[in-house]
């Protein structure tokens, strides 16, 4: 069975993008692979978190996980932090990685192009991508399912994978990043051509999974788009009714032709009336289960067995490295 890993960072709400672009392919694969999936609550810690918010935050990501489906009897499902393994591996990672390198990525770029004129960029986000790097080599997974954000990681992890196995000798599986076609970007919708992001500060153009129903459907009924009124997937041209079509495409199962054909000479309003129905669903479906998910202590059983089972793995590979590198001492 190929194994698959990936993870979600514990900042913020949870948003639709985030569902579309992870959690629901997460659970479409775990019949399939091997999966092994976390809550990267040290990739948080990049930027300030209030300790509160943080808990409620992690503990909310891992009831969202197992309401959208995810099974803890066929996927290894843990914290980042109860696996010391991948700060450990991090920072010898970090060792192999180059400045340039790290500041190349487009996600530090963008967020370092954002600065004001007297704030300054924390070291934990231009050095974020090597503690990634850690989180999937330490498992040797196939694949990465990541929304198309975090391409750009997962690739590094490859170069590095491919520098260490060369100095080294053979030790960590070249991983590929796996983007879905449809619903790799879910973009915001005021604003369809950026990112639907869980760090904005304005919410109306983010719908989170735990909205209240009725306002992620206004988000929906108000979404940005152009004048012409044809439904058509054109992302260029008409970005923000082809991030809806997206949306509908990967919540209905519908495929992005059909729906085409299914609202050729409907107006956008009929169009978004139907999306905001189908959106209002998939949220109630998941909050029901999350309502029952987040209370007592179901959530603390299944992270530490899932823990239990991902130190297992990780301490095998750490050790491994250790003493390919030269660090373990024994003979
Ligand atoms: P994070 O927490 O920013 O996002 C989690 C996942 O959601 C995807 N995503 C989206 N997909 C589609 N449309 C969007 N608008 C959208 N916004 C976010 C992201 O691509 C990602 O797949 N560094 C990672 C977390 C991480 C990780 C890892 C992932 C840490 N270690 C190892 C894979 C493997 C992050 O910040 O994701």
């Amino acid at each position: 069975m190929k194994r698959m890993l990936s993870g979600i960072k514990p900042t913020g709400r949870v948003t639709l993008g985030n569902y579309i672009g992870a959690i629901k392919p997460f659970v479409s694969y775990q019949d399939e692979y091997e999966m092994i999936v976390f809550v990267a609550n040290l990739h948080s810690m990049t930027i300030y978190q209030e300790p509160k918010e943080l808990r409620k935050n992690t503990r909310d990501l891992i009831a969202l996980y197992l309401a959208a489906g995810l099974d803890p009897e066929k996927v290894t499902l843990f914290l980042q932090s109860d696996v010391l393994e991948h700060a450990q591996l991090g920072w010898y990672l970090g060792c192999m990685v180059s400045m340039g390198e790290l500041s190349r990525m487009t996600q530090y770029k963008d967020k370092a192009s954002k600065l004001g004129k007297n704030e300054s960029i924390g070291a934990g986000i231009f050095n974020y991508p090597s503690l990634m790097n850690a989180d999937i080599l330490l498992y040797d997974p196939d694949y990465v399912p990541v929304g198309e954000d975090q391409k750009q990681h997962c690739e590094l992890a490859r170069d590095i994978a491919e520098r260490f196995n060369s100095r080294y000798s053979e030790t960590f599986k070249l991983p590929e990043p796996l983007v879905p076609k449809v619903g790799g970007k879910i973009m915001d919708l005021q604003d369809p051509t950026k990112k639907m992001s869980k760090s904005e500060q304005t919410s109306k153009g983010c719908i989170y999974i735990l909205d209240d129903i009725q306002v992620s459907k206004k988000k929906i009924m108000s979404a940005v788009t152009d004048s012409d009124n044809h439904i058509i997937y054109d992302p260029e041209n008409k970005p923000g009714i082809s991030n809806l079509l997206s949306i509908y495409s990967i919540l209905s199962k519908k495929s992005i032709a059909s729906l085409e054909e299914q609202y050729q000479g409907c107006g956008y309003g009929q169009f978004k009336k139907d999306l905001a129905e189908v959106v209002g669903q998939e949220l109630q479906k998941i909050q029901d289960r999350y309502h029952e998910i987040i209370q007592g202590s179901y959530i603390d059983d299944v992270l530490k067995n899932g823990a239990d089972h991902a130190r297992y793995m990780a301490r095998k590979k750490l050790a491994k490295v250790e003493r390919k590198i030269g660090i373990t001492i024994k003979k």
